[in-house]
């Protein structure tokens, strides 16, 4: 079982996924933290539902990054997880933590990477009128948004769609393609070799995806 420790800033549906999908038989991973640097947020509720400890790091708490790091980092440590999940967390990461936890650090990000780093990316996607969007879980990195890809999913862009009704349907994707992300490094299968991540045993789809269709 690999140990994961999950960090939110709020909703908290990214970590419901990975809840759901660790009290599935056989999922190979099992979140033994959840840390929040905001007090309050519905994602701790689904942690305390979960019966999973929860901690509170709150930023506001400390005068520098590197202090509040090196706390968050500590729990972390303590709860014996081997792996940092990023479910939306909105913190800035700096490369002291992003290089203690190397190719142990994974975020999900709402677009298909490298497009539309970075905050409101569903109207950014639907601004420059992109034909798919999507989500990408890949290895953090000290440049936002950016590292090794692990798994996209993509999902049609509508002509009618709003911020709102793109962000729905990309979340629904991001709930399938985080625990897949998860469990495939928990089963010892995703490197990294120069910057890329290699999945051992995977299958690309079949076919390709055409939107809008004649
Ligand atoms: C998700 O869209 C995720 O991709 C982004 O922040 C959002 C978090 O949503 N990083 P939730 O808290 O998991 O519901």
């Amino acid at each position: 079982m690999l140990k994961i420790a999950v960090l939110i800033s709020g909703r908290g549906s990214n970590l419901q996924a990975l809840i759901d999908a660790m009290q599935t038989p056989g999922f190979p991973a099992q979140i033994v933290c959840v840390i929040s640097n905001v007090a309050g947020v519905h994602g701790l509720d689904r942690a305390a539902a979960a019966h999973i400890p929860t901690h509170v790091v709150s930023h506001r708490d400390f005068k520098n990054r590197q202090e509040f790091e090196q706390v968050l980092d500590a729990r972390i440590r303590e709860s014996g997880a081997q792996l940092v999940c990023l479910a939306g967390f909105m913190r800035l990461l700096t490369p002291w933590f992003v290089e203690r936890w190397l190719d142990r650090l994974v975020n999900i990000h709402p677009s298909l990477l490298p497009a539309f780093p970075g905050l409101d990316t569903h109207q950014k996607a639907i601004d420059y009128g992109v034909k798919f969007g999507g989500c990408t879980v890949h290895f953090v990195r000290s440049e936002m948004d950016h590292g090794p890809i692990i798994v996209q999913a993509a999902v049609p862009v509508l002509a009618d769609d709003t911020e709102e009704t793109l962000a729905a349907r990309v979340l629904q994707a991001e709930h399938r393609a985080y625990p897949q992300a998860v469990r495939m490094i928990a089963e010892g299968r995703v490197n990294v070799h120069n910057e890329k991540a290699f999945i051992a045993g995977a299958e690309a789809p079949a076919t390709f995806a055409i939107n809008p269709e004649a």
